[in-house]
C-alpha cells in the first residue's frame, strides 16, 4: 500500500534533514472573525486559539461558514472584522506557510502529476515535488497525467501539493468527503503519519464526526457563526475506532451539531 516512510532514505533526508522538518507548526489564533454577504452574517465575532502542532476537527451544519472561515485563514477573503493572528502575529493576504486541500483535488489537466504538484516552479521544484509525491506514496506516478488516476490517488497529488511547501499551518476542507470509505481509512493514515511526523497545525472540515474523533486531539462545534462546542479527544493513537468512549464522545458531539 503506502510506501512513504520505506522510501525516506531514497529521498535523501538525513537524519539532518529529518530533525528540520520536526515540529512545523506554528500557533494560530482567531479573533472575533466576522463575516457577512449582504444581509445574512455567517461568521459572528469567532473566536478560537489552536496551539501550535495541534490537531483540531471542525464540524457544523451545511452552509454554518465553514468553508467562509478556511478562506478567511488562508487570505483568499477578507474578514469585515476581527483578526487572524498565526505565531503571534497578525496576517493579511496569502501566506506561504498556511496551505489550503479542498474537497476536489483541482488538479490541473493538461500538466503533468509532478508538474501539478511544482505548480511553484521555485528552484529544484522537481526535486521537491517528487519527495512530496513520495510522501504521499505516488513518485512512481509523477510523469502521468491527472486524468488517469483514481479519485483517491489525485488527492494524494492534491495533498502532495499542500504539503510541497512545508506548511505551518494545513487547512482541510471535507478532503475526503468524495472518496469511498476505505480509500478514505487509507487517507486518514497517511495524513495521521504524515501529522505525527511534521506537527503542522492542522484544522479539518468534517461532516463525519467518526473521521472527526479518529483523526483530532480536539473536536469544535460551529453554530450560529461561532464556537458552540469545543472538546479534547484524549484517546491515543493509533487510535481504535470501535473504541466504546469513542463512540460515546460521537454522540456527544453530534448533539451539539
Ligand atoms: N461569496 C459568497 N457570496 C454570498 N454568499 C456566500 C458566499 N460564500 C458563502 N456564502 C454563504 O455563506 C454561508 C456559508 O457558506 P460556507 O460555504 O462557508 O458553508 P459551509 O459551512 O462550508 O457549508 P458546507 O458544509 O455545505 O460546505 C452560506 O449561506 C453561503 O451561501
Ligand atoms: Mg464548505
Amino acid at each position: 500500500m503506502l510506501k512513504r516512510l520505506d522510501n525516506r532514505q531514497d529521498a535523501g533526508f538525513g537524519a539532518e534533514g529529518e530533525a528540520k522538518l520536526k515540529g512545523l507548526g506554528k500557533s494560530l489564533k482567531l479573533e472575533a472573525l466576522k463575516r457577512a454577504f449582504g444581509q445574512r452574517v455567517v461568521l459572528d465575532g469567532l473566536s478560537l486559539d489552536v496551539p501550535a502542532g495541534q490537531f483540531v476537527a471542525i464540524v457544523g451544519r451545511s452552509g454554518v461558514g465553514k468553508s467562509t472561515l478556511m478562506r478567511l485563514i488562508v487570505g483568499l477573503d477578507q474578514p469585515e472584522a476581527g483578526q487572524v493572528v498565526i505565531d503571534g502575529k497578525p496576517v493579511r493576504g496569502l501566506q506561504d506557510s498556511v496551505r489550503l486541500l479542498f474537497q476536489d483535488a483541482r488538479l490541473l489537466p493538461w500538466q503533468s502529476v509532478l508538474s501539478n504538484v511544482g505548480i511553484a516552479r521555485a528552484p529544484g521544484w522537481r526535486e521537491t515535488a517528487l519527495e512530496a509525491l513520495r510522501e504521499v506514496g505516488l513518485a512512481d506516478r509523477a510523469n502521468d497525467w491527472p486524468a488517469v488516476l483514481s479519485g483517491g490517488q489525485r488527492q494524494r497529488v492534491a495533498l502532495a501539493r499542500v504539503l510541497v511547501g512545508r506548511p505551518s499551518v494545513l487547512l482541510l476542507d471535507e478532503p475526503f468527503g468524495a472518496l469511498d470509505a476505505l480509500t478514505r481509512v487509507e487517507m486518514h493514515e497517511l495524513l495521521e503519519s504524515l501529522w505525527l511526523e511534521r506537527r503542522f497545525t492542522t484544522l479539518l472540515i468534517t461532516h463525519d464526526v467518526a473521521e472527526a474523533v479518529a483523526l483530532a486531539d480536539r473536536v469544535v462545534v460551529i453554530k450560529n457563526g461561532r464556537l458552540a462546542f469545543d472538546v479534547d479527544v484524549s484517546a491515543e493513537r493509533p487510535r481504535d475506532r470501535t473504541d466504546p468512549e469513542l463512540a460515546a464522545l460521537q454522540a456527544r458531539i453530534l448533539k451539539e451539531v
